[in-house]
């Protein structure tokens, strides 16, 4: 089979690298790719929302399967677009239609969908320009710290966690009336703060049957102890250990099954992967957000960690024939740490030489943001590199990377040395 993976980062290089393993992978086709994925699959150089030119790439190369990495093509409806027209409408599609979608796209759509299904989160309400006066007045009535969200994609910079109440109305007042975020901040949800420690759960559907995968901590901070500006994450483990069995049978049952019942009832039609953000609260799971894809990073840690065929799973998942399939996993632990440019998340340089790429072996590197230049791999973005590496317990696993990464080098590189420092 000729597949054809849609985005540039460690994510897509993951996929890359695990439908390469398969022998039923055929041609493997990255748009744009990276300087990691030219390793395995040829990069082609096409927008993740230009349909039009993905359109063309799957035809020319008899493409039977496109992968979705972000959520951004996904938002913008690329699975629809394939269903109506009538030359890809055969093509296999991983990620859910557009109207799935918006559980990711919309928060307010989120919550409603949660609170259709009985699923646990913290309360909310949600306001626009118009209900403006009504908002204030919720505020009043809620404790801090305040918790505003926008309602559409702002590149995770649209959640403000504030304390200061005079400070909540005014943020609130910028995100309804100036459009702070854009048009993502025209609505906006006011939720109830929940203190606890937060993890993230995965799940492949093809709608109606489905299988878990390991789930995951991720670090979003840049700096060490949790500490600085949010960024796109610094690092990831899984599985978490601090997830019990009946921890575990908590998040199964209160969220997992109702979240699948959620889309047949709802006639959601989802092929794809189901990101659950997870808080714990004392002993029980609160669901913070849905993603309608996997994350970043942390697909670097639970890939790796499944022993399945890659593209059986999916195509399983494109056929609605998930009950075929069951999950074998790694009993190791997997851990991966971000290399980011220095500067990041704010601005930084791009185009620094990297060194050292080809000296590991007891890690994996999956490049983020990096570009070939001849035989040199160049950084090219904010998270450059991860560097996972397995092991039996998440120590061990980290001073593999750790260690790894001493050979590493480029201009600038920034890590945290501290992942794990909460378990
Ligand atoms: P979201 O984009 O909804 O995942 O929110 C971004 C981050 O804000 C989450 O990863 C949490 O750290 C934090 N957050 C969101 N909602 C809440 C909440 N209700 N209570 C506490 N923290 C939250
Ligand atoms: N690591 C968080 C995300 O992919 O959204």
């Amino acid at each position: 089979m000729n597949i054809l993976i849609i985005g540039a980062g460690g994510r897509e290089h993951t996929f890359a690298w695990k439908l390469a393993q398969s022998p039923k992978c055929n041609q493997l086709f990255v748009a744009p790719g990276n300087a990691g994925t030219a390793q395995m699959a040829t990069n082609l150089a096409i927008g993740v929302n230009d349909f039009e030119g993905i359109k063309s790439a799957v035809i020319e190369n008899n493409i039977e399967m496109v992968v979705v990495g972000p959520e951004d093509p996904l938002v913008n409806g690329i699975h629809d677009f394939f269903l109506n027209d009538k030359a890809l409408k055969s093509v296999m599609v991983i990620g859910p239609r557009e109207q799935a979608a918006q559980l990711e796209g919309s928060k307010e759509f989120a919550k409603e969908f949660m609170k259709a299904n009985n699923i646990p989160t913290a309360q909310y309400a949600s306001f626009t320009a118009a209900t403006l006066d009504q908002g204030l007045v919720f505020l009043n009535q809620m404790k801090a710290p305040y918790v505003l969200k926008a309602d559409g994609l702002a590149a995770g910079k649209g959640v403000l966690i504030i304390n200061d109440l005079t400070e909540a109305k005014t943020q609130l007042k910028e995100m309804l009336v100036d459009e702070k975020f854009g048009a993502a901040s025209k609505t906006v949800v006011i939720e109830e703060f929940l203190d606890g420690i937060e993890l993230s759960c995965f799940v492949l559907t093809d709608g109606k049957n489905f299988v878990t995968f390991p789930m995951a901590k991720d670090y979003k901070r840049i700096g060490e102890g949790d500490t600085g500006l949010n960024t796109g994450g610094m690092g990831a483990i899984s599985p978490v250990p601090f997830v019990t069995p009946q921890f575990e049978q908590k998040i199964h049952e209160r969220i997992v099954l109702q979240t699948i019942a959620g889309f047949e009832k709802g006639d959601l039609p989802f092929q794809g992967f189901v990101f659950i953000g997870l808080i714990k609260v004392g002993e029980d799971p609160y669901v913070i957000e849905y993603n309608v894809r996997m994350g970043d990073p942390e697909t670097e840690v639970v890939l790796p960690l499944i022993k399945n065929d890659f593209v059986d799973l999916l195509t399983a998942t494109a056929k609605g024939e998930l009950n075929t399939q069951s999950i074998e996993v790694d009993e190791r632990t997997a851990t991966t740490v971000m290399l980011v440019s220095g500067g990041y998340p704010e601005a930084y340089a791009k185009g620094k030489i990297m060194a050292g790429l080809d000296s590991t072996s007891s890690s994996i590197l999956f490049h983020a943001g990096t570009q070939l230049d001849g035989d040199k791999v160049l950084t090219s973005g904010g998270r450059v590199m991860a560097v996972t590496s397995l092991a039996g317990n998440f120590k061990e696993a980290l001073n593999h990377s750790y260690a790894t990464i001493e050979n590493i080098s480029f201009e600038g590189m920034n890590y945290r040395k501290d992942l794990g420092f909460d378990l």
